[in-house]
């Protein structure tokens, strides 16, 4: 009787933690009763920033990613390193991240209307939905209620977030351990229909493929000349459009790059090597009437549920670059 009391015991505690795993505690409208106004002051804060500097959209809306992929979606990319330990904020995948003072300045407005109430992690989820909106992207509810961690560690930034030379087997394997699926992965990848990207990302593709001076094969032969012009072999500032001519619009057109060879990225471009993937592309690239924004509103939120912070854990920081 007691041993089978203790069973019951352990399976509640586990499907608590691994409910709050997967996102429970996170609802829209979280802060209905107790920050009626956050949305309407986040998006204020959006699009004045948008309206004069609309190349921030692209950096926002990776931030959210970069900060889900490390200890989940809990606000980890923003704190500062400090004397004692190097933070995620200063690991190589995030010294290309802008827009940490757009955070600070949406925070800040929500601060006025409704002090120590709404988190930090849950700012970067409703800026990644309203750059997106702003740069004619689709919108969806965002689910709210994350709190905000006390930790971030510069080596784990560097195991989670994938490289721009991963294949696909690394990809699939590193969205499976945040609950992500292959069809979430073609999806997100969408988001590079905006914004740029340093010829340091994916230079070794134009110059030094395999070590002997030669180009990635995968990729588009008219196209590595045309890249080559903008960015020289050790180039390590020069900034590229990831969708040349719509760089500023979110919209389809990722699909149709890859398709022609044309994705930036190895990531990208291996995306054609698995079945689920490729059909998800051509199927996007070819027709009309298309189900990416859905699909892609459907990915954010679940890519938002991971391993968040709920109900009493972490903290609700007061400025998002320390810990309280
Ligand atoms: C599939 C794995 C991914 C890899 C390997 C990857 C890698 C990269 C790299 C290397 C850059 C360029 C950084 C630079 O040199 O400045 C970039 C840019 C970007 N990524 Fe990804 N990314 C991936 C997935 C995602 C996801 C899931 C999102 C969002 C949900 C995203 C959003 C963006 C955006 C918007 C930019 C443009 C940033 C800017 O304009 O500064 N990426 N990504």
């Amino acid at each position: 009787m007691a041993t089978s009391k203790y069973s019951v015991l352990i399976l509640l505690v586990l499907g608590f933690v691994l409910g709050m795993a997967n996102g429970q505690g996170l609802k829209v409208g979280f802060y209905e009763e107790t920050c009626p106004s956050v949305e309407t002051v986040v998006k204020k804060t959006i699009d004045e920033v948008m309206a004069v500097a609309p190349s921030l959209g692209g950096p926002l809306l990776r931030m959210h990613f970069h900060d889900c992929f490390v200890r989940g979606c809990d606000g980890s990319v923003l704190l500062n390193s400090t004397q004692n330990s190097t933070a995620e904020k200063d690991a190589i995948p995030n010294l290309s991240l802008r827009g940490y003072q757009i955070i600070d300045r949406a925070k800040s407005a929500v601060e006025k209307e409704c002090p120590g109430v709404v988190s930090c992690a849950d700012i970067v989820a409703l800026v990644a939905r309203d750059v997106t909106v702003v740069l004619n992207g689709p919108s969806w509810e965002v689910e709210t209620g994350r709190r905000d961690g006390r930790e971030s560690i510069e080596f784990e930034a560097l195991i989670n977030l994938p490289a721009p030379s991963a294949n696909i087997s690394t990809l699939i394997q590193s969205w499976q351990q945040k609950g992500l699926s292959r069809k979430d992965l073609v999806v997100l990848s969408g988001s590079h229909t905006i914004g740029t990207s340093h010829c340091s990302s994916f230079n070794n593709r134009l110059y030094n493929f395999t070590g002997k001076g030669d180009t990635d094969p995968s990729l588009d032969s008219e196209y590595i000349v045309k890249l080559k012009q903008k960015c020289k072999p050790d180039d390590q500032t020069t900034l590229v459009e990831m969708d040349p001519g719509s760089f500023k619009t979110f919209d389809k057109s990722y699909y149709s790059l890859v398709i022609k060879r044309r994705g930036l990225f190895e990531s990208d471009s291996a995306l054609l090597n698995e079945s689920k993937t490729r059909t998800y592309i051509k199927h996007q690239a070819d027709h009309f009437k298309s189900s990416f924004f859905k699909d892609f509103g459907i990915s954010m939120v679940k890519m938002g549920r991971i391993e968040v912070l709920t109900g009493s854990a972490g903290e609700i920081r007061k400025v998002c670059s320390r810990i309280n």
